[in-house]
């Protein structure tokens, strides 16, 4: 029997009514762009953050774009972050004008290491003519980067921090006694509706969360053409708005995050105790961090050997990236080699994504950790 990646189906079985009556009020009134459903979704999830503003955008990666430029990033410019990610966040920077500047990772969490970007701000003040101008964490996988280190040291450096939140929908940092949810500590937090995703959408989507009136009010000015009103233009914008059916399918599910979050830390929780202890490493969970587990990942040298027992028991799998962004094709141009990264090179090739979901049962957990044992004690 089939064990899924990712299981789609079974949430739209329970949000299916909901989204009905949502789908019923849109064509009842027409309004399929903005409108009820967008505002209340943006409501909703800004509620749902304790953020003041959720600015509902077309994708991740336009979240991401439309937060790097409110924060006045342009041409010229430099951004901090990691090669471990998804293109998109190279692609946001590179799409503003500016250049990303990668950092390595932290071995343990696959996170942006804080003392390595300490290190490049150091050496960055004698080679890079203007410096860098922002740090763009991503939260890997769901577990929240070192946000509390990162805005002390962006503080200090005169920083300004977008966090790539794109997988980590109800991540939390618990700091003095508050709760902090990820994409919610820097000046803009961006997350991707992606179908995929913990809170995903029945297509594209995205928004962007802030604490500042102003950065919230551009970004809606951008996403809807430089927008003033009708036919008056403030600036050239783009058409990079949240659509208003994935608005109404967002609802229903943001309802159900937390639930559906807390049934994959329990999952996470049954993969930690019955995987092997031997021949495979697990990305660390630092105190006071709590990941929303988009993805579980494990990481071996027999990384191979796993995935082709796994796919042969029909248990499906995922390499969650097989190659850094700094030796991308796409990337060539910034000048990277081989050697440049060695943990974040590492961690691409020795990563496994298990299947995550939060309608996986215990059952199939515990199946999935037998084939991978069985797979290191004899493949
Ligand atoms: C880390 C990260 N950043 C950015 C994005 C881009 O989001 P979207 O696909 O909605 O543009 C993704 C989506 O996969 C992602 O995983």
């Amino acid at each position: 029997m089939t064990i899924k990646f990712l299981d789609l189906a079974a949430q739209n079985r329970e949000i299916m009514a909901q989204v009905e009556r949502g789908f019923e009020e849109i064509h009842a009134k027409t309004s399929y762009i903005g409108g009820p459903q967008v505002a209340a979704f943006e409501n909703e999830f800004a509620n749902f953050l304790g953020a003041r503003h959720v600015v509902g955008v077309s994708s991740g990666t336009d979240a991401l774009r439309l937060a790097l430029l409110a924060i006045g990033i342009g041409p010229g410019d430099e951004v901090i972050t990691t090669p471990m990610t998804f293109i998109a966040t190279a692609e946001a920077i590179v799409q503003t004008g500016a250049r990303p500047a990668f950092v390595d990772i932290d071995p343990n969490t696959g996170n942006l290491s804080v003392p390595e970007i300490a290190r490049y701000l150091e050496r960055a003040r004698f080679t890079s003519p203007n410096g860098p101008r922002a740090i763009l964490p991503v939260h890997l996988y769901g577990l929240p980067a070192a946000m509390i280190e990162l805005r002390d040291l962006a503080q200090a450096c005169d920083l300004k921090i977008v966090e790539d939140a794109c997988q980590a929908h109800g991540a939390r940092i618990n700091y003095q006694g508050q709760s902090l949810f990820a994409g919610t500590i820097g000046a803009a937090g961006c997350f991707s509706f992606y179908p995929g995703k913990n809170l995903g959408a029945w297509g594209e989507g995205g928004a962007v969360a802030t604490n500042d009136d102003a950065m919230a009010e551009q970004i809606r000015t951008l996403r809807d053409h430089g927008r003033l009103s009708h036919y008056a233009h403030s600036a050239y914008g783009y058409n990079a708005r949240l659509d208003t059916i994935q608005a109404a399918v967002l609802r229903p599910k943001l309802e159900r995050l937390e639930e559906w979050n807390a049934q994959r830390r329990r999952l996470a929780a049954i993969y930690r105790e019955t995987l092997p202890q031997d021949g495979l490493t697990l990305l660390s969970e630092p105190a006071g961090s709590e990941s929303c587990y988009h993805l579980f990942v494990i990481r071996s040298d027999r990384r191979d050997v796993i995935r082709t027992a796994l796919l042969r028991e029909e248990i499906e799998c995922g390499i969650h990236y097989p190659v850094p962004l700094h030796l991308q094709p796409a990337c060539r141009g910034l000048g990277y080699q081989h050697g440049d990264f060695p943990h974040a090179e590492a961690m691409a090739d020795s990563v496994l994504s298990l299947p995550m979901h939060p309608f996986l049962s215990e059952r199939e957990v515990m199946s999935v950790s037998k084939v991978v044992k069985h797979a290191l004690a004899t493949g």
